[in-house]
């Protein structure tokens, strides 16, 4: 054995040698990593002895891709296409053995190996539109030529990787086996006992001679994927590539390739993109909570309420094998509670995003009851009842006498204080927020709301929990609204303010969505219903919300809002009437009217927003600034490729973005606009925002 860089070294195996990569903890294609697979490869074809080559990992994958963390950064070591060259053209077969996760980079080596052999459970796939790019290596090029167009299409704008079957169906890789590294040499041994030739994926030319007579198919795929990907540059760069691959000839397509990925590589959603793979994978990570805390050993759920979130709730647990037990107050609450949970179940079976036998077998592991004393043996137990402190206070009681004594109990509040409900309890460490999204069994954002008391093991065990239920989690503090609907709260009073001033909600609501959220403010407010919280009895007609109730709009569930609603289609159109009484209530109030530009939208609906999570990070609520960028983007479809507020605030300036804050806090007043105590510091130190940690 002898060592080629410090992640790669050679064996020799008879007449076989093995160019073995150890980086963990992906197995990334850092410099050392290139070089080291490099100089393995020549090596071993310089070796008289060495008959053929294998490439293979060790830990608990193939390579995962490039090494992400050295975009951006100098180059060092050879270039990735040197390294491929030198195994595409070896004069003695190379063969890649394959396990866990063959990924962007790395499967882009192993595509330049002449045989791939895998275990049953590897996957494939080019995830680089996920980080903002394509694959860069050639991976555009051979992929068409293995698969044809059509399926390349797929692969690399959506990201998603395909299991090993698959693979070995579409020819990317020639025989599954059952060790990776076993299956890799014996297939080099046969390869050189048999005299198999070296195939080059890159000679491949009938899948793309024959996508040449279907050039339409490129813009009805652009078509099919508009919608989902609309406002990201990078999906459109990879179609572009196969299409070179189809156009031209391979060189030709490589240098397509290359200079698409250059621009996407040096460019700002890409850099937002990358950032926010780490951003998610840091949240993950609690500094004052050990890694090695122990934690509760959660094996059922109780869900208490049955209505819009508890319902979602207890099919995140349903969905990963965890039994839930769900409670009500009536049997009629809790009739309709399983009943929306079973529609859902079927919908995703129609659909086919579900398989049919899956719903049964979910629906049998959510045992509805009346009882709360059904919790007793409840590992775990949510409450998800109204939004009343009084009502959570009591519930919270009831709980700490009738759940064991070593169960996480958790609170699906919004807004209201984790401490003063955990108070209500004997066993305040064992109280935690648990504050799921709506609609709670598809949105990823789990904000964890740790009180003043709430444990470490009780936080490690939610952390951890949440990954299992597929919950990207955020760990935050207590305050009115945590992270997200705080800066939410923000946003609300501007967009409110504007609509007074003479923007219409129709406005505020294209700009948000051209800047790339889902949908703006005021579409939201119809969406969510416009009577939460309101009541008929106490409404003295003072704000515009309250006037729309007043006249019976409640939003899209009556079909009349900020928008009316085609009963249909759904399709909301502008409402002359809204806009009217809206006019007449600002003029009313002395607000004198004017053209509101779309800049000014944005600045306002955006920026007291970032000025509010440097609030957050001020008060300690958030760890890091990138928490709020994560809280953003899964919570409330803020663009991933903006990179989230505080990285968007970055891209800006901080300079730029504080002095406008100072002079809308001088035009118009409110103490959403006062500047947070973090811009001078953060100023002073020149530090970007988005690295900013909190207590710095
Ligand atoms: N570069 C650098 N670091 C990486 C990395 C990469 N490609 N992939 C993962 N890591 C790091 C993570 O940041 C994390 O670090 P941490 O422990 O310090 O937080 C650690 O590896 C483990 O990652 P995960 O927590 O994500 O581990 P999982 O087991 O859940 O998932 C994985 C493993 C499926 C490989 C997942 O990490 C992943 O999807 N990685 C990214 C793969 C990717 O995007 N590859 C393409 C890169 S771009 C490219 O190849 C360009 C080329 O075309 C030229
Ligand atoms: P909801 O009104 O749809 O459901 C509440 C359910 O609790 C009802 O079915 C009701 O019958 C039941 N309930 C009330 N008192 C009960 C009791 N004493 N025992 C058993 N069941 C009881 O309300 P929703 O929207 O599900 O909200 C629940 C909680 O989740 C609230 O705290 C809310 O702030 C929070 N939340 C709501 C979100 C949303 O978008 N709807 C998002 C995130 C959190």
């Amino acid at each position: 054995m002898s060592e080629l860089s410090e992640s790669v070294h050679l064996e020799k195996r008879g007449e076989v040698a093995l160019v073995i990569v150890d980086n963990p903890p992906v197995n990334a294609l850092s410099h050392h990593v290139r070089q080291g697979i490099l100089d393995g490869i020549d090596a071993a074809v310089a070796d008289d002895e060495v008959k053929a080559i294998v490439l293979t990992c060790r830990g608990r994958t193939f390579i995962a891709g490039a090494d992400i963390s050295e975009f951006g950064k100098p180059p060092q070591g050879p270039p990735l296409p040197q390294v491929q060259a030198a195994m595409e053209n070896s004069p003695k077969p190379v063969v890649a053995g394959i396990h866990g996760t063959a990924l962007g980079g790395g499967f882009e080596v192993a595509m330049c190996a002449h045989y791939r052999v895998a275990v049953g459970s590897a996957r494939f796939g080019f995830p680089e539109v996920k980080l903002g790019l394509l694959p860069g290596a050639g991976g555009t090029q051979r992929l068409p030529r293995v698969v044809g167009a059509a399926k390349a299409l797929k692969m690399v704008t959506s990201g998603d990787p395909i299991g090993a079957d698959e693979a070995l169906a579409d020819g990317l890789i020639d025989e599954i086996v059952v060790d990776h590294e076993a299956g890799a040499v014996a297939f080099a041994e046969r390869a050189v006992a048999e005299g198999l030739p070296l195939k080059r994926l890159r000679d491949l030319e009938d899948k793309v001679t024959a996508d040449r007579a279907n050039p339409g198919q490129f813009d009805e795929f652009r078509a099919s994927i508009a919608r989902k990907t609309r406002g990201f540059i990078a999906p459109e760069y990879n179609i572009q590539c196969i299409e070179a691959a189809v156009d031209l000839d391979f060189d030709a397509g490589i240098a397509r390739e290359q200079e698409l990925f250059r621009e996407l590589v040096t460019g700002t959603q890409s850099a937002a993109q990358r950032y926010y793979f780490f951003a998610e994978r840091e949240a993950a990570k609690v500094p004052d909570v050990p890694r090695d805390t122990p934690q509760l050993d959660i094996q059922t759920c109780g869900v208490l309420g049955a209505g819009t979130m508890g319902g979602g709730i207890a099919m995140n647990f349903a969905n990963v094998g965890i039994p839930v037990t769900i409670v009500e107050r009536d049997q009629a609450s809790l009739d309709h509670g399983l009943s929306v949970i079973r529609k859902n179940y079927e919908r995703s079976a129609a659909r086919g995003s579900l398989p049919a036998d899956q719903v049964e077998k979910r629906m049998a592991l959510i045992t509805p009851s009346l009882d709360r004393g059904d919790f007793a043996q409840s590992d775990i137990v949510i409450e998800a009842v109204f939004e009343e402190l009084e009502l959570k206070r009591s519930v919270f009681a009831d709980l700490d006498s009738i759940c064991k004594q070593d169960a996480l109990l958790a609170t699906n509040t919004s807004a209201l204080d984790v401490n003063v409900i955990a108070a209500s309890t004997a066993r305040p460490e064992s109280v935690i927020g648990m504050h799921f999204f709506s609609p709670a069994n598809v949105m990823k954002l789990l904000e964890v709301v740790r009180g003043d008391k709430t444990s470490d093991q009780i936080i490690a065990t939610t952390m951890a929990l949440a990954k299992r239920i597929n919950k990207i989690a955020v760990l935050v503090g207590v305050c009115h609204g945590f992270v997200g609907n705080r800066m939410l709260f923000m946003r609300g009073i501007e967009a409110d303010r504007m609509i007074l001033e003479g923007a219409t909600p129709a406005q505020v609501d294209r700009v948000i969505y051209d800047f790339g959220f889902p949908m703006g403010p005021f579409a939201m407010s119809d969406l969510a219903g416009l009577d939460i919280g309101w009541k008929e009895e106490t409404s003295t007609s003072s704000t515009v919300r309250e006037l729309m109730c007043e006249s019976g709009r409640r939003g899209q569930k009556n079909g009349r809002g900020y928008y009316t609603y085609d009963p249909e289609t759904r399709v909301a159109t502008p409402d002359p009437e809204v806009e009217q009484m809206i006019r007449d209530f600002g003029v009313g109030k002395g607000i004198e009217q004017r053209e509101v530009t779309d800049a000014e939208v944005l600045d306002r609906c955006l920026l007291p927003m970032v000025n509010e999570g440097a609030k957050i990070l001020d008060e300690g609520i958030a760890i890091r600034a990138s928490d709020i960028d994560v809280v953003w983007i899964n919570g409330y479809g803020w663009p991933v490729y903006t990179g989230g507020p505080m990285f968007w605030a970055d891209t800006l300036g901080v300079d730029a973005v504080v002095d406008k804050i100072e002079s809308y806090h001088a035009d118009l007043g409110g103490d959403h606009w006062a500047p947070a105590a973090l811009w001078s510091k953060v100023r002073d130190s020149g530090t970007p925002l988005h690295t900013v940690t909190s207590g710095t």
